[in-house]
């Protein structure tokens, strides 16, 4: 396969930002350059000296735009692409009103391989190149994802959304069909070319404690897995999953009881944790994601980034599609800033591209694997048009330094930012 050499300004991490300094862990060359080869990164450096290196190398000359690493959106809901942007309801009621009936419509496999597609071209267009999603019920619809992905080549993470109750009929499975399908699954999926099973209880409300420990049970045949769930979104959800697990410790407990935590663990939004769970899921390795634009579009509350990084529990950011308000990982990042100067905190742009890339990756176990400019991960890369719109524009003119020259995108960008999206080393 050809080399090809892209140009433009780059960025990479050499650590993480919410551990260390950020100006000690980023890496940012004004004249920069990415040698890829046969699908991965080999080099990163000066452009000069990679032009002189490897005169072979196709020239990709992005000029002034910034190259980084494709997003990845470490929570999302592929079936619910549909719905986004509905109106009016809180947590349980959106569920119930929207989701569950357009999840129902996914069990036709000719509707969930077009929303599959349409799910993936729209995020690339976002520039995310890596997901962890979450499909329904129904196993076609993870068929329809891991193919849809597979046509484009992209590195996915995906699972069947196991329910058993509290769920319309017509989309419910039970204990055994959840263990038997999602194991099907992972036979056809995990490894495969770039795809990662998810084992994916849906939250506790709509598992029998019978279904959970089941999925803990293929959880430990299956260790290289991951699993994801969602994990105290919204008071309501709470007070029923205490109502519902009435021996339970606290909400984490409800999967803990029944073999669901472990470091390959991903709980979804963990906005109102106690220190108990924060201190167990530190403890374990396990990663929590943050989905800032949901939880503000569904009012769900304010997470706690901070704290979470202080207590060195694993974080990602996600779009959290369709609870969440936008495709791109641009308007999610701006969500996150806000949300934390709700709190008294301004997160600085390094922090925030961290966690759109190679946090959200290191959540997902796949640092070193993609997320990051460095020779040997997959050149799954996402080119930045720093001036993308009039507004932009003529903020970045008063710039004194790149990261003033980045934020008003990562503020007020969305695709109209993402100039070129490159998969597995090909241009998009
Ligand atoms: N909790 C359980 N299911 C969902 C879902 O689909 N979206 C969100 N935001 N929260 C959930
Ligand atoms: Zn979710």
């Amino acid at each position: 396969m050809a080399l090809n050499l892209l140009l433009g300004q780059t960025l990479y991490f050499k650590g993480d930002p919410f551990q260390k300094p950020w100006q000690e862990v980023t890496n940012h060359c004004q004249d920069g350059a990415v040698l890829i080869d046969a699908g991965h990164i080999r080099a990163v450096g000066q452009r000069t000296k990679l032009l002189a290196d490897f005169p072979e190398a196709k020239v990709n000359d992005y000029g002034n735009d910034l190259i980084i690493p494709g997003f990845v959106d470490a929570h999302v809901h592929y079936p619910q692409t549909a719905i986004i942007a509905s109106w009016g309801k809180r947590l349980i009621d959106w569920l119930n009103s929207y989701t569950f009936p357009e999840e129902m419509r996914l069990s036709n496999p000719t509707y969930a391989d077009e929303v599959a597609n349409r799910y993936l071209d729209i995020a690339l267009a976002h520039g995310t190149t890596t997901m962890a999603s979450y499909c329904t019920t129904a196993p076609a619809s993870v068929n329809s994802y891991f193919e849809a992905a597979k046509t484009r080549g992209m590195r996915v993470i995906g699972g069947k959304t196991c329910m058993d109750r509290n769920a319309p009929v017509g989309l419910i499975d039970t204990a055994e069909r959840a263990y038997d399908e999602s194991k099907y699954l992972i036979d056809k999926w995990h490894g495969k070319g770039r795809a990662i099973y998810a084992i994916t209880p849906r939250f506790s409300p709509t598992s029998t404690p019978e279904q959970l420990h089941i999925l803990g049970a293929l959880w430990s045949e299956r260790p290289e897995c991951l699993m994801q769930t969602h994990l105290s979104e919204q008071a309501e959800e709470m007070t029923w999953v205490q109502d519902l697990f009435p021996s339970a410790r606290d909400y984490l407990d409800t999967y803990e009881q029944h073999g669901l935590l472990g470091a390959r663990g991903v709980y979804g939004h963990s906005i109102h944790l106690k220190p108990r769970e924060i201190d167990k899921l530190a403890e374990v390795g396990a990663s929590v994601v943050h989905c800032p634009t949901s939880n503000t579009f569904i009012g769900s509350g304010l997470f706690d980034l901070m704290g979470l990084a202080k207590a060195q529990v694993g974080l990602g950011l996600a779009s959290d599609i369709g609870g969440g308000s936008s495709f791109s990982m641009l308007r999610t990042m701006a969500a996150a800033y806000e949300v934390a100067q709700l709190q008294g905190v301004a997160i600085h742009p390094a922090q925030l591209l961290w966690l759109a890339t190679e946090g959200s990756a290191k959540a997902l176990h796949l640092k070193n694997v993609i997320g990051n400019l460095k020779p040997g991960v997959e050149a799954d890369l996402c080119v930045l048009n720093l001036n993308s719109t009039s507004a932009i524009d003529q903020r970045v003119e008063n710039a004194n330094n790149f990261w003033e020259s980045l934020f008003p995108t990562i503020m007020m960008g969305d695709d109209r930012a993402v100039r070129q999206v490159w998969v597995a080393g090909k241009a998009v």
